[in-house]
């Protein structure tokens, strides 16, 4: 992603060595008081990384990451578990979400409600549409069997879900799926855009789609608004999720109505 904020790993690493710093020097003045074990400690340098976070002001999820990691290790240590396991863990994790630290766009995926209201929202004409991270592809499968004359590509950077889009795809001769990053694919050649990612990439994203994009071409956003900028038309899909659609014009910007 162009312009990627402070990484959260690194933030992360921060916290974790503030902590540790924290931790020992509490262990060490009280030395002559007390005498904590091994588990303990690890517990009281998660609440110290814990609470850098906070300070760092990380998201919350990322205060009970940084709270656990440390006694989780203490404990899987314990569980004296050949290290090929973690290994191949980190393999398959690595695989299936790829780099979500730098992407800030986790995986998951889109309803059958939301498809069938993403359908309702194409161009009438034949048109070709794409899925920017597309996940395992379902969506656009749904798509293609339900828009035959159109045309669809999806993207995606993590190997797993990719292969598996190509896979669940493979009976719909209108489906493409590209293995690669989405912010190296030029976008002209689209009637359509669906993304469904996160706030993170939002802003940098409406920057590439008006200045790649023909006026006029859609944007459909599944969750996440375009900052600063008013949708031309809000869809509620009717799931439990309470999805929504964001849709806009390319080239033809409405500003926010600014809040009182
Ligand atoms: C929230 S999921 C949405 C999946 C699918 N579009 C759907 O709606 O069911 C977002 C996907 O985008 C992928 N992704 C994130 N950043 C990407 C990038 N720069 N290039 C390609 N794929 C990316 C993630 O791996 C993830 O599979």
């Amino acid at each position: 992603m162009p312009d990627t904020p402070t990484s959260p790993l690194r933030s992360a690493l921060f916290a974790q060595i503030a902590g540790a710093l924290m931790a020992f020097s509490l262990v060490w003045l009280g030395r002559t008081f007390f005498q904590l074990p091994l588990f303990q400690t690890a517990v009281l340098q998660g609440l110290c990384a814990a609470l850098v976070s906070w300070r760092m002001g990380a998201p919350r999820w990322w205060w009970l990451i940084n709270l656990a990691f440390l006694p989780l290790v203490v404990l899987a240590l314990a569980a004296d578990i050949a290290p090929g396991w973690y290994l191949l863990a980190f393999i398959l994790t690595l695989l299936l979400f790829w780099r979500t630290d730098k992407s800030r766009v986790p995986l998951y995926l889109s309803n059958a409600a939301t498809a069938a209201a993403v359908v309702r929202l194409l161009p009438q004409q034949a048109c070709s549409v794409i899925d920017l991270g597309c996940g395992d592809g379902r969506l656009l499968g749904q798509l293609a069997a339900a828009r035959p004359d159109c045309r669809f590509t999806g993207i995606e950077h993590a190997p797993l879900p990719c292969l598996l889009a190509k896979w669940l795809n493979r009976q719909h001769p209108n489906v493409v799926i590209r293995h690669g990053d989405f912010w190296q694919q030029p976008l002209g050649e689209f009637d359509a855009v669906y993304a469904f990612l996160s706030p993170a990439p939002m802003a940098a994203l409406e920057g590439k789609l008006e200045t790649e994009m023909q006026s006029g071409k859609l944007l459909i956003s599944n969750s996440f608004p375009v900052p600063a900028r008013e949708a031309d038309q809000l869809i509620e899909v009717n799931d439990r999720r309470r999805t929504r659609l964001f849709c806009y014009k390319i080239g033809l910007k409405t500003a926010a109505k600014p809040r009182n």
